[in-house]
């Protein structure tokens, strides 16, 4: 799974022009974006290339059309940056961008809608109940059986979730949610997680990932010593090929671009049930794309590179 297909990174730096690296933004997210877009532009600048940073206001309409820059670089996450918004807007101006177009983002920020596109497509993922009222949380106690796990549809860095193993611990974990949007019940998976990331048309390795909290929560992700980011994974040739064909099938029918990362949780029947497809991963210090693509042999400036390249190829294939 090494990586060798790079543009040298004269080329890219004297073919990009001006970048504008987009990051923070008004999501929940936007502290991890701004961390994301720090390291990101740090690397370019590093590299040569004529960057500057962008952090997103409100009125990002008017931010964009007076961006001056031949190219974008986005790193928002979250809603307003993850979710289709920014992107159309680029689209519009004719501004290139790296990561997945409108569509592919606004389907995959909504994980209701990605789950139930995925099912139709026959792909498994965990049960499910849409949460609309307090009045749904007894429908779902009838329903689904404990333990559950209650997520903001529209969020990401683990924001607003909490693991239900009593009754009464579902409406004030539904109220949390709710305070992020479309609230839903997930069944709770006992199993080891997986996350995949790619980049291009490469799949990078495959990484399991253990905590000593309850789950990948966001002190796991970004604050945590004790989270275990395990490569080579342990998973068997046979069950990394299953898990790769999963991936390239949520690629190809999410209609993603240029990189992303889905996560994964296997079942105590070694099923891989997907729980989270991003557009927009991490590009932290303690992030999974990065780490994925260092086990590849790609440092994080050759990382950063390889996405800016991917804008280049837009531009060709648009002329
Ligand atoms: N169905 C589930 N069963 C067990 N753990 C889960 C489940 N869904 C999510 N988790 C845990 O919560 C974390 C965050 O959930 P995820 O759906 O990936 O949302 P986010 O967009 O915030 O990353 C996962 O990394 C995993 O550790
Ligand atoms: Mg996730």
């Amino acid at each position: 799974m090494s990586f060798d297909h790079l543009m040298p990174a004269q080329d890219i730096v004297e073919k990009s022009g001006r970048v504008a690296v987009l990051m923070g933004g008004t999501s929940a997210e936007r502290e991890v974006s701004l961390t994301s877009g720090r390291f990101v532009l740090e690397a370019l600048i590093d590299a040569g290339v004529d960057a500057f940073k962008v952090d997103i206001q409100q009125n990002k309409l008017q931010q964009l059309i007076e961006l001056k820059a031949d190219r974008v670089f986005n790193i928002l996450h979250g809603r307003g940056g993850e979710d289709g918004e920014i992107q159309a807007i680029l689209e519009v101006l004719n501004i290139p961008y790296t990561g997945s177009g409108v569509k592919a983002c606004a389907v995959t920020m909504d994980k209701l809608m990605t789950k139930r596109l995925l099912l139709g497509c026959g792909l498994s993922t965990p049960a499910f109940m849409e949460i609309k009222s307090k009045k749904d949380c007894e429908k779902v106690l009838n329903s689904m059986q404990l333990p559950l796990i209650i997520k903001p549809v529209n969020e990401g860095s683990s924001i607003g979730m909490t693991k239900v193993t009593r009754n009464e611990q579902l409406v004030p974990a539904y109220e949390l949610a709710s305070q992020y949007g479309t609230v839903m019940a997930e069944q709770w998976i006992v199993g080891k997680e997986f996350t995949v990331s790619w980049l291009d048309k490469t799949i990078l390795p495959f990484c399991k990932i253990e905590t000593p909290h309850d789950f990948y929560d966001y002190d796991a992700k970004y604050q945590a010593s004790d989270t275990a980011y395990i490569f080579p994974c342990g998973l068997d040739e046979v069950q990394q090929e299953i898990l790769r064909q999963l991936v390239l099938e949520i690629i190809d029918i999410c209609d993603l671009r240029h990189w992303g990362r889905a996560d994964f949780m296997m079942n105590s029947e070694g099923e891989f049930l997907v729980i989270d497809v991003n557009t927009i991963p991490g590009m932290t210090d303690h992030s999974l794309v990065p780490m994925a693509a260092k086990q590849a042999g790609l440092n994080f400036q050759q990382l950063v590179l390889k996405l800016l390249e991917l804008t280049l190829e837009v531009e060709t294939q648009h002329v």
